[in-house]
């Protein structure tokens, strides 16, 4: 909607917290502000207004530079279209991230993840050589393998086949299970969404208030997400 001043407001009063190790589905219809309040948690776009908390640090009182250190340290990322370095075999790209922290133990826990993932025998694989399911978990170990407090994921199977879709999914549910990791899950697919503990549902920018909430007991004590009020130019 464009108001007077000319500004595209895509996400209006949006405001919840995530709890340690829960998974969170945000569902709503093409275009309604899910990859965009995705990018927002993110710290890669600006809301105009509103704030996100993470782990007790506002994302945008830090500058462009720390907010990408605490991206890295904190957060992984996977994409409906996987977003793998073309020019890197699988094992560099899940050593990608350890390197940017200065990990000297990359090749090791990349490794490993990807022996986790399934991906053992496929290290030295190029991504143009892996099919799409392949290429996903490639994603998910080089997400996973920073040990992320928060894992957003924005239609990761959107591009799979229904089968494929599904053990991806299994892999994730279990790496968010055994790493501790808060799942944010974007996803069209009723019955992934219906798998988190919560469900968030986006209408025209809006959060819906959901009949079924979290079950008692699974409250937030503490917080290590805390969004926000955002509009978003
Ligand atoms: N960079 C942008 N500039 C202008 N409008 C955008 C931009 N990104 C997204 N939008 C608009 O914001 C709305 C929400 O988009 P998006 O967050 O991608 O929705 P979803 O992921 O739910 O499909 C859409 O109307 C889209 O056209
Ligand atoms: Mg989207």
């Amino acid at each position: 909607m464009e108001d007077a001043t000319g500004v595209l407001t895509i996400l209006h009063d949006i405001s919840f917290e995530l709890a340690p190790r829960e998974s969170v589905s945000i569902v709503g219809a093409s275009g309604s502000g899910k990859s965009t309040l995705l990018s927002i948690l993110a710290g890669l776009d600006v809301p105009s207004s509103g704030r996100v908390v993470v782990a007790g640090t506002d994302l945008f009182s830090l500058d462009e530079d720390a907010r990408a250190a605490l991206r890295a340290r904190q957060m992984g990322f996977v994409f409906q279209s996987f977003q793998l370095l073309s020019h890197l075999n699988a094992l560099e790209n899940v050593m990608l991230p350890l390197e940017l922290m200065g990990r000297t133990d990359a090749r090791a826990a990349a490794t490993e993840m990807l022996r986790r993932v399934g991906l053992g025998e496929r290290l030295s694989h190029y991504p143009c050589v892996l099919s799409g399911g392949e290429q996903q978990r490639v994603a998910l170990a080089r997400a996973f393998v920073v040990r992320p407090a928060l894992l957003l994921a924005d239609e990761p199977t959107g591009s799979l086949d229904f089968a494929t879709g599904e053990k991806v999914m299994e892999l994730m549910f279990e790496l968010n299970r055994e790493v501790g990791t808060t799942l944010v899950l974007v996803t069209h697919d009723s019955a992934i969404a219906a798998r988190c503990d919560r469900q968030l549902r986006i209408e025209a920018g809006r959060l819906v208030p959901e009949a079924a909430q979290a079950p008692q007991g699974s409250q937030p004590t503490q917080a290590p997400v805390q969004a926000l009020s955002a509009g978003s130019a």
